[in-house]
């Protein structure tokens, strides 16, 4: 038998850290594999409309709850001519993507975007390139989303059938500049002059639009810091957001370590907010640069070198970074759900990298059904229960020390994480005045007994308690086990006054919803 942990955690509703913003639940449409073709899009599967979106998936992505979308990219929009996209899809151009060594088909482009973005009542989020092209190409694309009519570009949306304007609002200017893998990468002084100017043009055109600068592609990176701070000082004036990149892995097949790695998610964010704060001081300017963790989760089993790319060929959305979920996957995914509503003061944006097939919480299969991922629970009750004010929660937890393993960078690399709770936790202060508990017990062998002392709610009952968790660390769903790995409910759960009771499993992700009684 093991030794049963407990833990007490302690919240008053009034001690709050930030407001959830609602594009914290967003997630990404890349042009990659089959994201979009055979993802989103598939003309011609019975449940397509007459418009080629896949209402499984719709129905998927609804149940979701994802918020706002990324799109084009990630690595393809550094190569991407957005006019490409755009008019009567038969006179659309194929093109060699160097992003992914794939032919782009164009069939599905910008307006179709839009389009699904309406269906699927989530708000748009496009990336311009700022890699092959730059300012010039992103004031044109804007011109041609967002103004009304009466110029060039306005009016061929028009004509192309699209007579009011996209009215996008959030524009990530560029994509992972830093990387040397990226079409025309740059320096951080290249960047950061770039980045300006267009967002100057961009701003000029539609005063309405909010901008996220490049941060870098992640901590593990070089110039990572130094990068902020000099992309921050060229573009303070000109932008409301940074952007954080952060892929998890388990390369080392240390579970412990594994489960840890989301505390390095807070490092990342708090050291970003460190560095837009110095600028800002630098400035004497009360501005605060806002956080956009516009790329996140776990992926490492479906990286893949250049040259396997190349020796493929050129194959149109071929199935690539088809990363299959695993509990344990689902479990650091988890942590990193409450990383972000930790921080729900700074970080304002964030999407889950991506949303179907391609490293996502969906899957598909060609002519056939779409399927939950295990990653997919923690996110969307992240979106159903995270809205509201998160509480700056005292947890009194043991802790244990690892090592974590992450070769991105230019040397292979280990990250001491000296202090990790075994519980993990995020506490929000819901709008109908109930309580949502976020709960990760990283203990891998021993049940929790966890309890929560919360001041300051009118008397609260359980709405909704569930817990993921599977013997096996390595269990995963398929079209043929879709539910293998899902929540069940978490029985009892006590409430008394201010007081809460429940007892969690070794491994397991458990989310509480209390409501008024
Ligand atoms: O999400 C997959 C890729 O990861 C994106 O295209 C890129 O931005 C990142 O490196």
């Amino acid at each position: 038998m093991s030794n049963i942990r407990s833990a007490k955690v302690f919240v008053d509703r009034n001690f709050a850290i930030g407001e959830t913003d609602p594009r914290l639940f967003g997630a990404f449409v890349e042009h990659l594999g089959r994201c979009v073709y055979g993802g989103i899009y598939e003309p011609g599967h019975p449940t397509a409309d007459k418009q080629g979106f896949r209402q499984d998936v719709l129905a998927l992505v609804r149940e979701l709850g994802a918020t706002i979308m990324r799109y084009p990219g990630g690595n393809f929009v550094s190569g991407y001519n957005w006019e490409d996209g755009v008019g009567p899809v038969a006179e659309r151009p194929k093109r060699l993507d160097l992003a992914w060594f794939s032919t782009e088909p164009n069939s599905f482009g910008t307006n179709e975007f839009i389009d699904w973005c309406r269906v699927a009542n989530v708000e748009p989020m496009f990336a311009v390139n700022l890699g092959t092209r730059g300012g010039d190409a992103a004031r044109n694309m804007l011109e041609y989303c967002n103004h009304p009519g009466g110029t060039a570009l306005s009016d061929l949306r028009r004509a192309h059938g699209w007579e009011k304007p996209h009215d996008i609002k959030f524009w990530c200017l560029g994509n992972e500049m830093d990387g040397p893998w990226q079409m025309e990468s740059k320096t951080a002084t290249e960047y950061g002059r770039i980045a300006v100017e267009a967002a100057k043009m961009m701003r000029w055109i539609d005063p309405s639009i909010e901008l996220a600068a490049c941060g870098s592609s992640s901590r593990s990176m070089p110039t990572y810091g130094a990068w902020e701070d000099t992309v921050l000082e060229h573009t303070f004036d000109h932008v409301e957001y940074v952007s954080l990149h952060t892929y998890f892995n388990n390369y080392a097949s240390d579970t412990a370590a594994f489960l840890a790695c989301p505390d390095l998610m807070d490092n990342f964010i708090e050291e970003v907010v460190a560095i837009a704060d110095a600028v800002a001081a630098k400035r004497r300017s009360p501005k605060r640069i806002m956080l956009s963790f516009d790329e996140w989760n776990v992926w490492y089993r479906t990286r893949r070198v250049r040259a396997d790319r190349v020796r493929e060929g050129w194959p149109i959305a071929p199935p690539i970074l088809e990363e299959i979920y695993s509990m344990e996957d689902a479990l650091c995914f988890g942590g990193a759900c409450i990383s972000l509503l930790n921080h729900a003061d700074r970080v304002k944006s964030a999407c889950l990298a991506q949303l179907v097939n391609v490293i996502a919480p969906i899957m598909t299969e060609l002519g056939g059904p779409a399927w939950r991922q295990t990653i997919f629970y923690p996110f969307a009750q992240m979106s159903k229960f995270g809205r509201g004010r998160v509480l700056r929660a005292r947890v009194e937890s043991e802790t244990y020390a690892s090592r974590y393993y992450d070769p991105r960078g230019d040397n292979d690399q280990y990250y001491a994480i000296p202090n990790a709770p075994y519980l993990k936790v995020a506490m929000v202060a819901n709008e109908d005045g109930g309580l949502s508990i976020f709960a990760l017990n990283r203990d891998l062998t021993g049940e929790m007994s966890v309890e929560v002392s919360a001041r300051g709610f009118v008397p609260l009952k359980v709405g909704e308690a569930t817990q993921l968790h599977h013997a096996d660390l390595s269990a995963f769903n398929s079209k043929d086990e879709p539910d293998k790995v899902s929540p069940i409910q978490l029985t009892g759960v006590t409430v008394d006054g201010e007081r809460i009771w429940m007892t969690v499993a070794p491994a397991s992700w458990n989310v509480i919803n209390l409501i008024p009684a």
